[in-house]
């Protein structure tokens, strides 16, 4: 069996084929980061325009990968929300009318159970890892924080961002030292040539004994650092930066690593993780990576990471959610899945 995917929740236009047991046919990913730059940042009209104009070629090259037509497609899932929602209706009423005329099932799937089971896709050549329960999963992207427990028949909500998203902190932060958008790729290469422990920045809590998470601050005290340099959004070319700047970066990217690894040990302590899998944009982060799977090791605790290709948005992982929902019989009739902006986790 196949199943055809489509993301168009944000500023990606995706669409991507698995077969039954989740290898990856196809995962074609049009970027509109250049129709949204001079802005400095997503603009939702220009969003939901431009995935209109990219999603026929977008899926004609997805099927045409996967080496099928239209005919060979069994299911068809695609993202519900949340998102915006003038983006999210255009791939939604494609996957609809697709669905439709060829008699086969919708499922409508939530953008973040996309990220939050990617790491099990293989690729092209493997079946996806059997998502066995329970695990935990922490989602840290552009718009969220999510540390969920996932079991056989719920996703239970652990912990989210009370204010700004990690990637969020990445491209606020990187915006105002002129590095350009999005900020998280940029500050990983920087940071690997800084010193991450030169300045000591606030760490991400709630405050109020709660596990959430809380990143505006750390956000705020870097753009006051960032000020007092006299660093104002003006292009910098990042090749150039000296080493304060490099190590002030690097002690940022550290800040949000200790937010995010100290919040899976309290829960680790609190109630055992069998199995973490990492996601999210966020989780293309080098010293992520590497400092949860060295936390993994120290504490005999799998921590699975995503492929790069499956960390920032891609239909790939909501075809991989939507066969998942589609076998647990998540589907209802096509005209009933509906858009939503909000969509929490675990709803
Ligand atoms: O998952 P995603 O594509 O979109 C959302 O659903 O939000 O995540 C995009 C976010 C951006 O904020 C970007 O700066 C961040 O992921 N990101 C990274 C890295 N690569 C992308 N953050 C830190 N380190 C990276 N290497
Ligand atoms: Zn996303």
């Amino acid at each position: 069996m196949r199943i055809l995917g489509i993301e168009t929740s944000c500023d990606e236009t995706s669409v991507a084929v698995l077969d039954g047991d989740g290898r990856v046919l196809s995962n074609i990913v049009s970027s509109q980061l250049a129709a949204h730059a001079p802005y400095g940042g997503v603009v939702p009209e220009i969003a939901a325009r431009a995935h209109l104009e990219n999603l026929p070629v977008t899926f004609e090259q997805a099927l045409s990968e996967a080496q099928t037509g239209v005919e060979g497609i069994d299911v068809v899932a695609a993202t519900a929300g949340p998102g915006l929602i003038g983006a999210l209706l255009v791939g939604l009423s494609a996957a609809k009318a697709l669905a439709f005329a060829r008699g086969v099932p919708l499922v409508g799937v939530n953008h973040l159970e996309g990220h939050l089971f990617s790491a099990f896709l293989r690729g092209r050549d493997e079946a996806a890892l059997p998502v066995e329960t329970p695990f935990h999963g922490l989602v840290v992207s552009g718009g969220h924080a999510e540390f969920v427990r996932v079991e056989a028949d719920r996703i239970v909500p652990i912990a989210r961002t009370r204010d700004d998203a990690p990637g969020e902190a990445f491209d606020k932060v990187a915006r105002r030292a002129g590095l350009g958008y999005p900020g998280g790729p940029v500050v990983d290469r920087i940071a690997t040539r800084g010193d991450g422990n030169r300045y000591p920045l606030p760490i991400g809590r709630a405050g109020d004994g709660s596990l959430d998470f809380s990143f505006s601050g750390l956000k705020t005290a870097m753009l006051r650092e960032l000020g007092k340099r006299g660093v104002d959004g003006r292009p910098l070319d990042p090749a150039l930066l000296d080493s304060e700047m490099a190590d002030l970066l690097a002690s940022f990217q550290r800040a949000i690593v200790t937010a995010l690894v100290d919040r899976v040990e309290s829960v680790h302590r609190d109630e055992g993780i069998r199995m973490l899998a990492l996601s999210g944009g966020v989780a293309a982060n080098s010293e992520l990576r590497r400092t949860l799977s060295a936390w993994g090791a120290s504490r005999r605790v799998p921590v699975l990471l995503p492929a790069r290709e499956f960390t920032t948005d891609n239909a790939a992982m909501i075809a991989f959610a939507g066969l998942l929902r589609y076998r647990g019989n998540g589907v209802r009739a096509p005209e009933e899945a509906a858009a939503r902006s909000r969509w929490p986790l675990g709803s």
